[in-house]
């Protein structure tokens, strides 16, 4: 059997955290259903985590969403064991790193995972260039290489000719870049966001998402992106998975989410969700196709619902015929059907 370190980059395994003098009293409670409110009521511990079970694969980006005090951040720190947990199993590229010793933590911290931060913590009196090559100090590669790696990675995130100002000469968004370009610089295969857009305004933050998912087409890190923000998790997730009270309440991909939200609480996120940008052509479309393909446009498979009705709109056919790769039929799709799906909740 392979290895599972092969397909999953993390894997959290009955996690649970507790907060307060005695966990293990509390850990066994757990299986009685008692609530995150009853604990802190009853037993005066705080709830973090409860019983965590995600698998991230290799290359994916996880979104994990929660409204504050869900969780986020205590999950996220478990993966570089800045948090312990009460009980359960952080695996990362195959390690247990509840297991790792305190010198093995610290390469593990330094080579394996980036982080990129709210508040975007650059040192202000360090230059842009100076900041970017900081991991890469500490891992004390050579000068040259570090300068190499840092200018190319600037260039990427477009603060080419930016490299000798200090932070406090920049935007938010131009820091955000700098911390973004830093975390890349470290090569490390596995990428920490801790609402790190949130801090910046709306239009700046959606020039990020689009930079990390441009970016993310190539290098194809593991990356885990904390947000509260359901339109920023829908653009950037491959997974999410929503916390409520320290559970995941569901995950799965965008789509599993926008079109069978598990409960009410999801569904009041996804009800004003544009489904148009989310849901793609194969989904919904009629499986038995037409007979003819004479009044039909071919779109492909993937395509975003919003997208195939300006396609279908603008070719005066009355259908869509939706196909693989090779151009094959897999189906078909009117107007009708098209925008019953874009508005239906
Ligand atoms: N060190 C700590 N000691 C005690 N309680 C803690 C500690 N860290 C977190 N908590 C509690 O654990 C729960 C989850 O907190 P966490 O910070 O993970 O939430 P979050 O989802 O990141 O929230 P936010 O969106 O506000 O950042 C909260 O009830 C919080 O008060
Ligand atoms: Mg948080």
């Amino acid at each position: 059997m392979a290895s599972s370190a092969n397909h999953y980059a993390i894997e959290f395994k009955g996690l649970s955290k507790i907060f307060g003098p005695h966990p293990d009293r509390i850990i066994p409670l757990l299986r009685n259903n008692l609530s995150k409110s009853e604990i802190l009521a009853k037993h005066g511990h705080i709830l973090g985590l409860n019983n965590i079970n995600i698998m991230v694969p290799t290359g994916c980006m996880q979104v994990i969403m929660g409204l504050s005090g869900s969780g986020k951040s205590t999950l996220i720190r478990h993966i570089n064991r800045l948090v312990d947990p009460s009980v359960g199993e952080v695996l990362v590229c195959g390690e247990d790193v509840v297991k790792m010793s305190r010198g093995e933590l610290c390469e593990f911290r330094r080579h394996k995972t980036a982080m990129v931060f709210q508040k975007f913590a650059l040192l202000p009196h360090r230059t842009v260039l100076d900041n970017t090559v900081y991991g890469l100090e500490l891992q004390r590669v050579p000068k040259r290489r570090q300068v190499e790696s840092a200018m190319y990675w600037l260039e990427r995130v477009g603060l080419r000719g930016f490299e000798d100002r200090y932070p406090n000469q920049l935007s938010g968004g131009m820091q955000q870049r700098v911390g973004l370009a830093r975390a890349l610089t470290n090569d490390a295969p596995i990428l920490l966001m801790d609402e790190a857009f949130s801090a910046l305004d709306p239009l700046i933050r959606v020039d990020m998402q689009t930079i990390l998912l441009e970016l993310q087409k190539e290098i194809k890190k593991t990356v885990v992106f904390i947000t509260h923000d359901l339109d920023e998790a829908l653009r950037l997730g491959d997974r999410i998975a929503i916390l409520r009270d320290g559970e995941v309440i569901q995950q799965g991909s965008c789509q599993d989410i926008v079109l069978r939200p598990a409960d009410e609480y999801i569904m009041s996120f996804v009800r004003h969700v544009n489904r148009g940008r989310v849901i793609r052509v194969e989904t919904v479309m009629d499986r038995t196709g037409p007979e003819s393909a004479q009044n039909g446009v071919e779109i492909r498979a993937g395509t975003l619902l919003e997208q195939a009705a300006s396609v279908l709109l603008s070719s005066q056919k009355e259908y869509l015929i939706v196909t693989n790769d090779q151009g094959g039929r897999l189906g078909s799709l009117s107007l009708r059907r098209l925008m019953g799906a874009m508005v239906s909740a």
